[in-house]
């Protein structure tokens, strides 16, 4: 018999959006039981579970905690491509390597702090490895990878992708330069991987361990938080930045109402925050 779960009442609704805010800061709009409900038909028929109400109440206890990772997993939209907003990447290789190159120091910090399936982080090694290669060396670059869905991280790791993954947004000049062949399928090269590495975290948290950086990208992941956690988290950005450090958004998103403390910078066809000093 085919299964169906139960319709969504009002109250199982609100539970679970309580659920989700505070669990991960997403913000679920009025009238999405569809969405909710197509996210979590795989993972309700999965765990057994037919209403709304009793998966909320299983998650929200500690013993399950596989499931609320799964859960979590569902819920966010983790939609990405390569070298989305192409402007950013210039930034990077025409003004800012540069700058920090000419500032010296230790190895420069750069923290992906929404990654996705691993396609930004890997654009930023390759933007390294490209400056590198035409500078010569200079400082070494590392990358912070982090994402709260352990499903997007576990891809990103893996570093192989297929089909529309390998379409969206790759020349085959790319492809060839930054990719091996795999089966069907394209990895990221290991010189291109080597800077990179992925941990959970969850942006609603507070993240001193992460220390300091000299370029953030927190690119379309504010939009489906509250005004209030916005303006924390870029509160903590620019704690977690070395002065004069780099902030970049989504090009849909604008630091305007959030804070004072950086300045816009545009150029090469996009937009970073520089933290005032
Ligand atoms: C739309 S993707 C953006 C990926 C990439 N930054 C880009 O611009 O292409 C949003 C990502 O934010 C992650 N995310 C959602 N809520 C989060 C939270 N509270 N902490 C950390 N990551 C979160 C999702 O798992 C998803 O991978």
């Amino acid at each position: 018999m085919h299964h169906r779960p139960a319709a969504i009442s009002s109250a199982e609704y609100e539970s679970f959006r309580l659920f989700l805010q505070e669990a991960c800061g997403i913000l679920l709009g009025n009238g999405k039981e569809y969405l909710v409900s197509s996210r979590l038909g795989n993972v309700m028929k999965e765990a057994r579970v037919d209403s709304l109400g009793a998966l909320t109440k299983m998650i929200s206890s500690s013993v399950h905690s596989r499931l609320r990772v799964k859960v979590i997993d569902a819920m966010t939209t983790n939609e990405t491509f390569w070298f989305r907003d192409i402007g950013h990447y210039l930034l990077l290789k025409e003004t800012i390597l540069p700058d920090l190159n000419r500032q010296g120091g230790g190895s420069i910090r750069i923290w992906s702090a929404a990654c996705s399936s691993g396609q930004e982080p890997y654009n930023i090694s390759m933007i390294a490895e490209e400056y590198q290669a035409f500078k010569g060396v200079g400082r070494a670059v590392q990358i912070e990878a982090t994402d709260i869905s352990s499903k997007v991280l576990d891809e990103a790791r893996a570093g192989v992708y297929c089909g529309l993954a390998v379409e969206r947004g790759l020349t085959h000049e790319q492809q060839r330069r930054f990719f091996i062949p795999k089966d069907n399928c394209l990895e990221v090269r290991p010189e291109i991987k080597r800077r990179v590495s992925f941990k959970s975290l969850n942006l609603t948290s507070s993240y001193p361990s992460m220390g300091k950086f000299d370029v953030i990208f927190c690119r379309n992941v504010l939009i489906y938080f509250a005004n209030d956690l916005k303006k924390t988290i870029v509160e903590r950005m620019a704690d977690a930045l070395n002065p004069g450090g780099y902030l970049f958004l989504g090009s849909t998103e604008s630091i305007n109402q959030l804070t004072d403390r950086f300045e816009m910078r545009v150029g090469h066809g996009g937009i970073s925050y520089r933290l005032k000093s």
